[in-house]
């Protein structure tokens, strides 16, 4: 039986293009190979008739290698073509020696150029066509749109192959930024809608919401359509001293196609700020100010009791005069999830057509008809002897503003009926400056990372000896639909 060949043709060609991708294609020689092999030339000779042939079998596998790892739209399968150039400047920056044989040596007819050759093109237009994003554009757009695109992915590989401090991020912004115009121009020109909707981020964590990151991800699979956005929980301050930004962002609004809320659920309902941002918006301008505007809600959460904060800003949604189309409860995980992302692209692009198409909406939630009444009970009359006891006391927070208010009388009937001793206290009194910024680092060890009066109140309240007070709280309700029930 003759010896087993233990250097094959196969592991040739491997450690060939290994050696390639290191060290260039000048380093190719049956030298070079046999000493990563460990092993003599004459294997090396006996596989290959010719230094040309192991050369051509190099380029080949280089070839398919490339267009497997770095072509074939892997990076974000969503987004097809714009992870095909994405692939192309990876491999310009990270693989110099890969790029060079297989795009700038001659050797593979792969040539990149302004023009690609007609078959390359042909392949590349097919390829086209399954991203979403281009779906139903004419072959002479879409060979138009590659075309450009091909110069500057080329420009951007050049740039990145030979400064390899271009950060990944800014390579993928910049294409993505550039595609993004090149799409919204060429819809634009072809008459096809482009929508502008405007974004209240109402996530405490501004741009690191993850609620936001989903909306960015809805961003990218809708390039041709604008979306502007406002950071709106820590403006809140800045809208409470100027009443005029209110206004000039409820402008804005107007102008826009439609509105997203975008926010996480907290404590069963949105954000605080967001509730605060709502009361701003029904004292600046009253009568539902975005008439027949659409909008809708993007939140994230653990899902839990997330239809209530659902329910709220349809319900407001629908006071302030927008047609609301029913929002998108998203869980914080879904985002890793393909099926997930998918429902989400589904749930944008349904509520892209009800504006498109003026779709009409009905509304869910009728507004409230609230009879003014004026409370003024007489407390002499009343008996509070029959009343449990309630123990150690009770610490009743109010909001009350009104000295005269039905809140003040009611808080008086409360306090009187009780025989314990009532505190209260006005949360308004107490120096709270901000809502939870939902930083969960109170977790730790129960403190609270903003430094404002209410650290200084829950610490004095909750302290001293024998202050085991039961908490009560009183307030109005501003904002009609809170009132609601759900
Ligand atoms: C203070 C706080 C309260 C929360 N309350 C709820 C809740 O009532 N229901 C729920 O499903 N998720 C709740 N969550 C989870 C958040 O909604 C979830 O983590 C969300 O994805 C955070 O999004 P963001 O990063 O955009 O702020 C709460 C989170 C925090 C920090």
């Amino acid at each position: 039986m003759p010896p087993q060949q233990t250097i094959t043709r196969e592991k040739i060609v491997a450690a060939a293009f290994t050696l390639v991708r290191k060290k260039g294609f000048h380093a190719l020689s049956a030298r070079n190979i046999a000493r990563t092999l460990s092993c003599s030339t004459q294997p090396i000779y006996s596989c290959f008739r010719s230094m040309k042939a192991l050369e051509e079998a190099v380029t080949d596998h280089a070839r398919s290698y490339v267009a497997e790892t770095y072509l074939a739209g892997n990076f974000f399968p969503r987004e097809p073509f714009f992870s095909m150039g994405l692939g192309y400047i990876q491999m310009a920056k990270n693989d110099p020696q890969l790029f060079d044989l297989v795009y700038q040596s001659g050797r593979t007819r792969a040539l990149p150029g302004a023009d690609p050759p007609a078959r390359h093109q042909r392949a590349l237009i097919e390829f086209m066509k399954t991203d979403p994003r281009l779906r139903g554009l004419d072959e002479d757009t879409l060979s138009r749109i590659l075309k450009h695109m091909w110069i500057y992915t080329h420009g951007l590989a050049m740039l990145a192959r030979n400064n390899p401090e271009y950060s990944d991020v800014w390579i993928r912004e910049t294409l993505h930024d550039m595609g993004r115009i090149m799409i919204t121009r060429i819809y634009q020109e072809k008459g096809i809608p482009i929508n502008e909707f405007f974004v209240i981020n109402a996530s405490p964590k501004t741009r690191h919401s993850i609620t936001l990151q989903h909306l960015y991800f809805l961003e990218q699979q809708y390039p041709q359509h604008r979306f502007e956005m406002v950071h709106a929980a820590n403006q809140i301050p800045v809208y409470e001293k100027n009443r005029s930004a209110v206004q000039e962002l409820m402008e804005t609004v107007k102008t826009c196609d439609a509105l997203i809320w975008c926010f996480p659920v907290y404590y069963t309902s949105v954000p605080s700020q967001l509730k605060r941002l709502i009361e701003l918006f029904f004292k600046t301008e009253q009568g539902g100010p975005f008439k027949g505007k659409y909008a809708t809600a993007f939140t994230t959460s653990i899902n839990f009791f997330d239809h209530t904060a659902h329910n709220y800003i349809q319900g407001v949604s629908e006071d302030l005069g927008f047609q609301f189309i029913p929002s998108y409860s998203a869980h914080m995980d879904d985002f890793f999830n393909a099926d997930e992302r998918e429902k989400m692209t589904q749930f944008f692009g349904w509520f892209v057509r009800c504006i498109e198409q003026n779709i009409p909406v009905q509304r869910k939630y009728p507004p409230l008809d609230i009879i003014p009444v004026r409370y003024r009970p007489d407390l002499e009359a009343l008996d509070g002897s029959n009343m449990p006891s309630a123990g150690p006391g009770i610490l009743l927070l109010t909001d009350e503003q009104d000295t005269d208010g039905n809140l003040v009388h009611m808080t008086r009937v409360f306090t009187r009926l009780l025989k314990e001793r009532v505190e209260k206290k006005n949360i308004r009194q107490i120096g709270l400056k901000n809502g939870c910024l939902g930083c969960c680092t109170c977790g730790w060890d129960n403190t609270c990372v903003q430094k404002d009066g209410f650290v200084d109140f829950s610490i004095k309240r909750s302290n001293p000896p024998g202050s085991s007070s039961l908490p009560a709280a009183s307030g109005t309700i501003t904002c009609q639909p809170s009132g609601k029930i759900f």
